[in-house]
């Protein structure tokens, strides 16, 4: 990647005074490592694995086309992301999930005839049943549940083993399979679980995956039922801290296979859903600095653009991992920390604090690692008006 972006910050660069002219600020996605990655993730699964991509992780049509071939689905979170995955005609099945969805958003889903329905409440389940008996669809379904996570560590963001809007409490099951019962248009599939994000532990992780087994297997025994799929999540992180002490897939998926064969699961489907560690590392945010500032004994670099693009450190409250292409000009700051910040009139639209740097000047680029996911797309980015980045794909 680093090649083929530094040729084009080159390019860019001589293609102008660039402080003279519009400073530059972009998002620049390798769609080239995103296949090789997405590929590599898809080869290290245990056979009876399937990778979706959560599209809400970035849904840009050109990363999206460029997974297709290497994933296995997609799964959409709203009738919006549903509506556009569906556009684009890729042949390969959506699934929907996500809390609070409406009747119409249900219709809409039977209309478009996705693969499975996530149900994460007893009020989503009759809203669907009654859709299905009037309809006349079948519709395949799963219960996403909300289970207890004892004796597993937790991440920092958790959407499970504790109160929240998302799923079903195991004490809704019995009731939810009672209505399973007398709705024969709902297809039960089995149990959808997505605890939590930011993961950075393949221990853990690996834990969490046993947790699961083991409740599936319990239901199995105590409900008569069988599930013949379970979806696991997402949630693999993504290390903004220690860029180079990364999440081990490879570790993960041979740990994943020993416990598939401990648990008896192998014949049934294994589905995740992952976001962040799909697009992530195919993206980078570059700004040009456009002023260099000094205010009570601290720099600051005021680059082109800011939160209002790139809302991912202010989301995480992290300094987000950066590194300076220098671009020809006589430096201004030498051997000391400046704190990145953007074009906004908050004090909260800081990227990094205390970047140490050798030299920077007016017209360099700050590229900021790790920006293909839940970026642009979380960001708010009609406060103040400025305009958009522009995108480029290196393919
Ligand atoms: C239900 C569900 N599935 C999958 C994901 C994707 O998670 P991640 O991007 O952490 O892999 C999320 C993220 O919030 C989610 O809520």
């Amino acid at each position: 990647m680093t090649n083929t972006l530094n040729t084009l910050l080159i390019e860019k660069a001589n293609s102008g005074t660039p402080s003279d002219t519009q400073p530059w600020c972009a998002y620049v996605y390798d769609l080239h490592a995103l296949a090789a990655h997405a590929q590599h993730m898809k080869q290290q699964l245990p056979r009876n694995c399937q990778l979706y991509y959560a599209a809400k992780a970035n849904p840009d049509v050109r990363l999206l086309q460029t997974l297709a071939p290497h994933v296995d689905g997609f799964e959409a979170a709203s009738a919006g992301e549903l509506a556009h995955l569906n556009k684009q005609q890729f042949g390969k099945p959506l699934i929907f999930g996500g809390p609070g969805k409406t009747s119409e958003d249900l219709q809409q889903a039977l209309h478009q005839q996705v693969a499975c329905i996530h149900v994460e409440s007893l009020t989503e389940l009759k809203r669907l049943a009654l859709l299905c008996a009037h309809t006349g669809r079948t519709q395949a379904i799963m219960l996403r549940m909300n289970i207890a996570l004892d004796g597993v560590a937790s991440s920092k963001l958790q959407m499970g083993g504790q109160a929240t809007p998302f799923g079903l409490d195991p004490s809704d099951l019995g009731g939810a399979l009672a209505l399973l019962q007398e709705s024969p248009k709902l297809q039960f599939e089995g149990f959808h679980f997505h605890s939590m994000s930011h993961q950075l532990s393949v221990e853990n992780h690996l834990k969490l995956m046993a947790r699961y087994f083991e409740i599936t297997r319990q239901w199995e025994s105590q409900w008569h039922i069988r599930c013949k799929l379970l979806n696991v999540g997402g949630g693999i992180g993504v290390n903004y801290e220690c860029v180079d002490e990364q999440f081990n897939w490879s570790e993960f998926c041979n740990g994943l296979g020993q416990l598939i064969t401990q648990h008896d699961m192998q014949t049934r489907q294994i589905r995740f859903e992952c976001g962040r560690y799909v697009s992530a590392f195919c993206g980078h945010y570059v700004m040009e600095v456009i002023d260099l500032k000094q205010s009570h004994g601290q720099w600051f670099a005021i680059g082109k653009g800011g939160t209002h693009h790139f809302r991912t450190p202010a989301a995480q409250n992290h300094n987000h991992p950066v590194w300076v292409h220098r671009n020809g000009q006589a430096a201004v700051v030498l051997n000391s920390t400046v704190n990145v910040v953007g074009q906004l009139c908050t004090p909260k639209d800081r990227l990094h604090q205390q970047l140490p740097v050798q030299e920077l000047a007016l017209g360099d680029f700050l590229v900021f690692t790790l920006a293909g996911a839940y970026a642009w797309n979380i960001s708010h980015q009609n406060f103040l008006m400025h305009a958009p980045p522009e995108v480029v794909y290196l393919d």
